[in-house]
């Protein structure tokens, strides 16, 4: 995994070392979630188990679209902080809970707030395209929210006259400033620890031993990694790229999580994980993977830890989100892809 150490949670720890191993985990899990009237939410990172127990599975606009449609008393969220924040956002009266409060993103805690009021002060003219990979406060301050799925389509869309800020994935920015030629865009600098630390070096060595092989890789990754890669895309993209192609073996550059539906899918496919820098196992996602079926179990038993936004932050997030919802529900344009 990504190097990454959370701060312990030994209350946490506890209550799963207390669970009773005598119980059927799943059987519990299924009845659990309609004695909640409840909807399990969960990303494509998520470990295999947990995906096969969920009742959406999705990138992260897929899933803001189900949460948007959820009505539902208790919704649980397996994926990562910003994630069910944004579905508390879209479902203030519903109970949002997750299986570990822990699990945040690089990108999110990469771009705080204060320092991002600052970057916006400095360029007041700008129109404000963020991906959703951050905090409930900076998407108070955005114009729009994207996902890796509609961010080309929605800076596409901007008038050209319109100055624009991207924050805060430097490489999904570049990205989507090579797809669209809006190379005035001003970007924040962040990163995501799991794709910045692919290899080309590694990757290239494996498309040598594998000559037959396409590489696919998420726009989070870094220039020289998506240089080698025949198609760019968003999780779902990525997913429905294996299962329509005619190439029988992928190279996938993202967080490993996605191999499993992409073997559903696309069951005679060969499917290698791109490999991380010094051939570490770094390419799970530290935060995605602190999520367990018994935390699981445990978030919807006693209905916590729940997800919170303050109503007057909520308010102003809930603005751009519903534009980029409104925008993805009128949009006919494919996802972006190479
Ligand atoms: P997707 O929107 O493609 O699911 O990506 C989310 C993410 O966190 C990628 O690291
Ligand atoms: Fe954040 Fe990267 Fe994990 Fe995605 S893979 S949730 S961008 S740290």
């Amino acid at each position: 995994m990504a190097t990454f150490t959370h701060p312990p949670d030994p209350e946490l720890d506890d209550r799963v070392a207390r669970i009773d191993p005598a119980i059927d985990l799943v059987a519990e899990i299924r009845r659990l979630l309609h004695e909640r009237d409840a909807i399990f939410l969960a990303h494509y990172y998520q470990e295999s188990q947990i995906q096969d127990l969920a009742d959406v599975v999705g990138d992260s606009l897929a899933l803001a679209q189900a949460a948007a449609r959820a009505r539902k008393q208790t919704i649980l969220f397996a994926g990562v902080h910003f994630m069910a924040e944004t579905a508390k956002i879209l479902n203030p009266d519903s109970v949002v809970v997750v299986p570990d409060l822990r699990a945040g993103c690089s990108l999110a805690d990469g771009c705080p707030a204060a320092d991002f009021a600052r970057f916006k002060a400095q360029h007041p003219d700008h129109w404000t395209v963020t991906y959703v990979n951050c905090s409930a406060q900076v998407k108070a301050m955005s114009d729009i929210i994207c996902t890796s799925s509609n961010a080309v389509a929605i800076v596409k869309a901007a008038p050209r006259s319109q100055k624009l800020l991207f924050a805060p994935d430097r490489y999904l920015a570049r990205w989507v400033i090579r797809q669209t030629g809006r190379d005035d865009m001003v970007f924040w600098p962040g990163t995501c620890i799991v794709h910045e630390i692919f290899s080309a070096q590694e990757i290239a060595a494996l498309q040598v031993a594998h000559p037959g092989a396409r590489v696919i890789a998420h726009p989070e990754c870094d220039e020289p990694v998506l240089a080698l890669a025949t198609f760019i895309g968003s999780t779902s993209a990525l997913i429905d790229h294996v299962k329509s192609s005619s190439t029988r073996e992928f190279i996938v550059a993202t967080e490993p999580g996605v191999l499993h539906q992409m073997q559903k899918v696309a069951p005679g496919k060969t499917l290698i994980p791109a490999p991380a820098q010094g051939n570490c196992s770094c390419n799970e996602c530290p935060h995605m993977r602190l999520n367990t079926a018994e935390k699981v179990y445990l978030a919807l038993r006693d209905l916590t830890p729940r997800v919170e936004v303050p109503e007057a932050i909520r308010v102003e997030a809930l603005v751009p989100i519903q534009r980029m919802l409104d925008f993805s529900a009128r949009d006919r344009t494919p996802p972006a892809g190479d």
